[in-house]
């Protein structure tokens, strides 16, 4: 990677908030795969690696990632949130593209040792440090289109990070994409890398055309997901979303508020739907986008092909909305107890 064009390193400006994922923390982790083992990971200052031009992953798309969060609580502790499942998705993503699985305790310890290492880059909340493991298949040969990767690499990066969304909690405006998939039915369900510049093209397009700040697929006319977090719709007492299938990411922050929404006081039904059972739902009640990146932003306004702009409710985040993610946070920051094994401390 050319110098110039290289994110700012090791610079946690707490006042300027720079865009999410620009600024990447001092220190990485790194472990290759080859003749069938990982080497033991070393941990080397973040800047560039060298790598053959015909590594599989440039050609072929053998990479994927995870994104999760570890949040500085306020005895000064720096605590993981829900590891061991971003570990396990990250295997699955890697079953899925025939890359090698990470092995879960070395990578456990390569997160918690990036994390020991940059301790003093983490942000105070609201902002956290984003964790990015990151697998590829390398192997220098460009005839593999119809063989897995003979070698790979996994690299752990972090990124001290404030709002995904500029604007923070400002009410979202999603455009209703009816026809097209994020990306192909199988790999919905894993973290591939190329599943995200699948969706790229639907999601400039909605953008300048509509001025969305995301697109929620839904082909077929089924609601789905939006190009980087789960959809959910919440009223008084209830919340529905999709149910699991491959066509789309089980994000780990759904995970976690539909198992705490039985507490708050929401029943929690999974299962398809359809866009017209979301609109009729919008008239009185709420929508929001939820993801580690995300964590649970309030719908304002959904747009349909032709302009149309339809309010979600009033027009601002919701009460549920802003309950369900002050509930979600506090777990996250250790203010209130969370489920054996959501934490771990670094
Ligand atoms: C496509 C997609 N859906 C959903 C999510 C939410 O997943 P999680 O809550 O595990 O971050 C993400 C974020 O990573 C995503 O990229």
């Amino acid at each position: 990677m050319n110098a110039q064009v290289m994110p700012q390193t090791n610079a946690p400006d707490m006042t300027a908030r720079p865009a999410f994922g620009t600024v990447l923390a001092s220190q990485m982790a790194v472990t290759s795969w080859k003749d069938g083992r990982w080497s033991p990971h070393e941990f080397r200052r973040y800047g560039p690696i060298e790598l053959s031009p015909a590594i599989h992953a440039i050609h072929y798309g053998s990479a994927c990632f995870e994104g999760f969060k570890a949040y500085r609580w306020v005895d000064g502790s720096v605590n993981v949130f829900r590891m061991d499942r971003h570990i396990a998705r990250l295997q699955n993503s890697a079953d899925c593209l025939r890359l090698p699985r990470p092995d879960t305790t070395q990578l456990a310890a390569m997160v918690t040792g990036v994390i020991d290492r940059v301790r003093g880059e983490v942000p105070e909340s609201p902002g956290a440090l984003y964790l990015r493991p990151t697998l590829f298949g390398t192997g220098a040969s460009i005839g593999g289109a119809t063989l897995p990767a003979t070698e790979a690499m996994l690299i752990v990066l972090a990124s001290p990070v404030w709002d995904y969304f500029a604007g923070g909690e400002k009410p979202l405006r999603i455009f209703v994409e009816e026809k097209l998939t994020r990306t192909s039915t199988l790999m919905g369900q894993v973290k591939a890398a190329g599943n995200y510049a699948a969706a790229l093209g639907p999601t400039l397009a909605a953008r300048d055309q509509y001025q969305s700040d995301q697109v929620l697929f839904c082909p077929g006319g089924s609601v789905q997901e939006t190009g980087a977090a789960n959809f959910l719709l919440i009223r008084e007492g209830k919340i529905l979303t999709r149910s699991l299938d491959t066509t789309f990411l089980h994000g780990i922050t759904r995970d976690s508020l539909l198992a705490i929404a039985p507490q708050l006081g929401f029943a929690v039904e999974e299962r398809q739907f359809a866009v017209d059972e979301m609109l009729a739902w919008v008239k009185d009640g709420e929508a929001a986008l939820c993801g580690t990146a995300a964590v649970l932003s309030g719908v304002g306004t959904l747009v349909r092909e032709g302009g149309q702009a339809i309010p979600v409710g009033g027009g601002d985040v919701g009460p549920h909305t802003r309950r369900l993610r002050k509930a979600l946070v506090s777990m996250q920051l250790g203010e209130i107890p969370t489920p054996a094994g959501w934490i771990t401390q670094a």
